[in-house]
């Protein structure tokens, strides 16, 4: 289903007595309020999900794992699987970000079994795609695009695919403080749902989630989030700042 969503991603961020804290001040801000049509999402290091599911029996807020094993279970040192995931009630996981493919060399078949991971034990992706700035300086984006999502997304048949959020993220915008324009999110954004349209139709490409990521900030999230296809943000940086992160929310 389309919905408006914010997602937090912290990133290898935080010690356990700041990241409780950093939960604990981000329910202080909802009892403050958010629309509640938006769903708020927090994507902690692995070692504080559970810390995170157990505030969200109280708070009105989802956790997602910043990663997960491709794998399912047995002899690989250092994995998470789906199946941990799922039993400690989380509920999304992001998948092919570019920090990632660049510094753990994912590939995108590595991506596809992990999503497949994911829909076994009913967490939904949250899938990243985004090019690197000289693949924009060249024209290539579109291309480069278009190859992320079909190689990572269209082997899922229809059904699979509907629980995908999908995420577009330009290297170039990554924690660097230089956001997408409100024109350039929506054109990949609108391209991004017509690759969707083409393989999967209409109906399906309409209900689905597109987040927008790259230093979408307080004072920026209102004018993205604005854009036809823009369906909310993927928040790294000010995501760790819960006044901040509050505010983008309320910024549809
Ligand atoms: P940023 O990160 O908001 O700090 O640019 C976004 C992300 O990497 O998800």
């Amino acid at each position: 289903m389309r919905s408006k969503i914010v997602a937090g991603n912290w990133k290898m961020n935080l010690t356990f007595e700041k990241a409780d804290e950093l939960l604990y001040q981000i329910g202080e801000q909802l009892e403050k309020g958010v629309p509640q049509d938006v769903e708020l999402i927090v994507c902690p290091p692995s070692v504080y999900l559970e810390l995170a599911t157990d505030f969200a029996q109280e708070v009105e807020f989802k956790v997602g794992s910043q990663n997960v094993s491709q794998y399912s279970k047995g002899a690989y040192t250092g994995e998470i699987s789906a199946e941990m995931l799922s039993s400690i009630d989380v509920d999304y996981c992001i998948v092919g970000h570019s920090e990632r493919r660049k510094y753990f060399k994912e590939t995108s078949k590595e991506l596809s079994l992990k999503v497949e991971q994911l829909l076994e034990y009913g967490i939904q992706p949250i899938f990243c795609v985004g090019e690197l700035l000289e693949e924009r300086e060249s024209g290539k984006h579109f291309d480069v695009l278009k190859s992320q999502l079909s190689e990572g997304l269209f082997n899922l048949s229809e059904s699979e695919f509907s629980n995908i959020v999908v995420a577009y993220e330009p290297v170039w915008a990554i924690g660097t403080g230089k956001t997408a324009s409100p024109e350039q999110a929506q054109e990949v954004h609108a391209f991004l749902r017509g690759l969707i349209t083409e393989k999967y139709g209409k109906e399906l490409a309409d209900e689905t989630t597109i987040l927008y990521g790259g230093s979408c900030n307080a004072q920026n999230a209102k004018e993205l989030f604005a854009q036809n296809d823009v369906d909310g943000g993927l928040i790294g940086g000010a995501s760790l700042k819960p006044i901040d992160f509050i505010e983008i929310a309320k910024s549809f």
